[in-house]
């Protein structure tokens, strides 16, 4: 299992975590050899599994009680995000024509993009059929509210696909929906398994969307100017899609008229060079910067959300996970 990597002291929910990867499999065990066969692919593979480290870590930071404060409820909702992520993942591929993730071969790549279509739908009913298990239904609302969210977030960043116009509010609202969004859920769901007040399970969920939108636009970062053998997925497909993101939007706002028309026509090109091009002409521009600055106003905004609650090592570590978002490099 990778958890995130850098300075950060996780031990705590280290068996927890375990608890996730068992829940996972367990819940997507089938009769059908091949179906089970797709579902240990995308099992195998693990994340750095922040959706379920976010969960844990603020339903500690929430709890007011010491001893056991993660119980069932919070494993189950790790699970359920969890699984939330990956049926986005898989579909993701599909949309981006990606072959490689976590450091795997895609399902879309392996099995073509109508069997990742299905096993993305097989991700998210697993999802509703395990979060339904929970006594209360706020849970289940709040996921199915929160994957509308992040659909309409898709669906908008694929409508804009190859609109050069596309303003920063519309980018902003997209990583919002589709990322950020399901971030703020597994925190204020952490929190709330936690039996903690409605100001703390809301100081948690602003801590998560500043945190989800801070680490779409390093994802989108990365996507430019990461190496894919550090990253461990395929890289430059935000160009090749024709998906503006943060540097680009800037780029086009910012650069002189022959660099911008510069990059329109690499965008627009089908050249097999365009993608390296169009990374050598964003990679030393000011735009790049600018980008991780708005990250950074981001990180520091989640690290403000949450500087009220009641000091705790968790607190420190949420803050030390949101530093680490700007520094991480995969
Ligand atoms: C990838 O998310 C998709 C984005 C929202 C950028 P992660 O980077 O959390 O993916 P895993 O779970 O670690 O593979
Ligand atoms: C993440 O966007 C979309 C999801 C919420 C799945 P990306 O397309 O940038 O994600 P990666 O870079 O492929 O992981
Ligand atoms: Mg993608
Ligand atoms: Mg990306």
């Amino acid at each position: 299992m990778v958890t995130m990597a850098g300075p950060l002291t996780l031990q705590a929910i280290e068996p927890y975590l375990a608890q996730v990867n068992d829940l996972f499999a367990r819940e997507l065990t089938s009769d059908l050899d091949h179906v089970q066969k797709m579902s240990h692919h995308v099992e195998r593979f693990r994340g750095k599994m922040l959706r379920p480290v976010l969960v844990f870590l603020s339903g500690l930071a929430a709890a007011r009680r010491n001893d056991h404060p993660l119980g069932q409820t919070h494993i189950t909702i790790a699970t359920v995000v969890e699984m939330v992520h990956v049926a986005t993942l898989v579909h993701d591929d599909v949309l981006d024509n990606a072959e490689i993730r976590r450091r795997g071969v895609t399902v879309n790549h392996l099995h073509g993009n109508e069997a990742a279509v299905l096993l993305g739908d097989l991700l998210i009913s697993h999802a509703y059929h395990l979060c339904s298990s929970l006594e209360s239904q706020i849970a289940s609302r709040a996921i199915g509210r929160t994957t509308n969210i992040v659909c309409e977030g898709e669906l908008t960043q694929n409508f804009n696909r190859g609109n050069w116009e596309l303003t920063e509010k519309t980018y902003f609202d997209i990583i919002y929906r589709k990322t950020a969004s399901l971030i703020e859920t597994s925190c204020r769901l952490g929190a709330w398994a936690s039996n903690a007040d409605a100001a703390t399970v809301e100081a948690l969920g602003n801590y998560g969307r500043d945190v989800g939108m801070a680490f779409q636009i390093v994802d989108d970062i990365l996507d430019i100017a990461g190496e894919q053998k550090t990253v461990g997925k395929t890289l430059g497909s935000d160009i090749e899609k024709g998906k503006l993101t943060l540097p680009m939007i800037h780029f086009l706002a910012t650069a002189a008229p022959t660099h911008k028309q510069l990059l329109i026509s690499l965008l627009e090109s089908d050249a097999s060079d365009r993608i390296d091009n169009a990374r050598q002409l964003l990679i030393p521009s000011p735009s790049m910067r600018y980008a991780r600055s708005r990250a950074q106003q981001l990180v520091d905004q989640a690290i403000s959300a949450i500087s009220d609650l009641p000091e705790s090592e968790f607190q420190h570590i949420l803050i030390d996970m949101a530093r680490f978002v700007t520094a991480r490099e995969s």
